[in-house]
């Protein structure tokens, strides 16, 4: 059976880009959707948009690096007795630039959402997702996890982290019926960049257009890889083969164009 037929799932990140397309590709097929992000406006046109008869859909408004409204989130949940089969951790922020001109509110935003909320909320699941008959995770990683980027330093550093922890957590959860995948992938037209970008340095390093990719097939080869217990996605195969080539570059050698790109 297809872990995600009539599934129960909270997506993270539902109001924009890549989360809002997990839930239009996952619609027809689940029973139960809880979206989750600060725009509840946004959640609310999308859930009208989505409603159909057998689909039940919650939109619940948090901000996710304020601590105190994700655990009010994660007591919603267990209050609402639904039995949560699939989660994706899909929110996420980035910022271009160099390190030293950051802005601090910025850098911290991203360790809450894309690290800390992450993983309290995989911690505070993982016993509804055990107690269910099959289960997965889905962690929205990056291309960027798998080596250091000058200029996007701490989001890189971020989705490393995403990337280390999921792999982990997939071993370490072999045999429960809890599945773990991590999906990485590299550049996609969502409100990611403008969100991303630094008003006062326009001119940052921008991954080339031949690499993107769009959040339609971002998503579809992200939940094939859930569907198939893969433990790794990098959809897209320009981005798939760059990966893999810059992966087999001795660091000593990738330096020198981190170097560069660093200048
Ligand atoms: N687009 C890319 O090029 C790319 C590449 C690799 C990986 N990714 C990853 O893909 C994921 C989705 O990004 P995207 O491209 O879809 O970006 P996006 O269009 O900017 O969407 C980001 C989503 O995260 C939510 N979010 C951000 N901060 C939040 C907070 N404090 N509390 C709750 N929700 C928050 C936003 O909702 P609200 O603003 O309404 O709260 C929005 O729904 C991220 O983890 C990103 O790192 C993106």
């Amino acid at each position: 059976m297809n872990i995600l037929d009539h599934c129960t799932v909270l997506i993270t990140g539902a109001s924009a880009g890549l989360g809002m397309e997990f839930a239009r590709q996952l619609a027809p097929k689940a029973a139960t959707m809880v979206l989750v992000a600060r725009r509840i406006e946004r959640l609310e046109i999308l859930k009208h948009e989505l409603e159909r008869p057998g689909l039940e859909i919650h939109c619940r408004q948090c901000d996710l690096s304020e601590r105190t409204e994700l655990e009010e989130l994660i007591q919603w949940l267990a209050g609402a007795g639904l039995k949560l089969n699939f989660l994706i951790n899909n929110a996420g922020l980035g910022d271009r630039g160099r390190f030293e001109a950051s802005e601090w509110e910025r850098v911290q935003s991203m360790l809450d959402v894309n690290i800390a909320a992450l993983t309290r909320l995989t911690h505070a699941l993982l016993p509804t997702l055990k107690g269910q008959a099959g289960a997965a995770i889905l962690n929205v990683s990056s291309v960027a996890s798998l080596f250091p980027i000058p200029k996007l330093a701490v989001y890189a550093a971020t989705k490393a982290y995403v990337t280390s922890f999921s792999e982990a957590i997939r071993a370490e959860l072999r045999g429960t019926g809890v599945r773990v995948t991590t999906l990485c992938p590299g550049p996609v037209s969502t409100e990611f960049g403008q969100v991303a970008e630094r008003a006062d340095e326009p001119d940052s390093v921008k991954p080339p257009d031949s690499l993107r990719v769009s959040a339609q097939q971002v998503v579809a080869e992200a939940l094939q890889a859930v569907a198939k217990d893969r433990a790794r996605v990098i959809p897209g195969w320009r981005v798939a083969l760059l990966a893999g080539l810059v992966a087999a570059v001795p660091i000593a050698f990738l330096r020198c164009g981190l170097n560069r790109r660093g200048r």
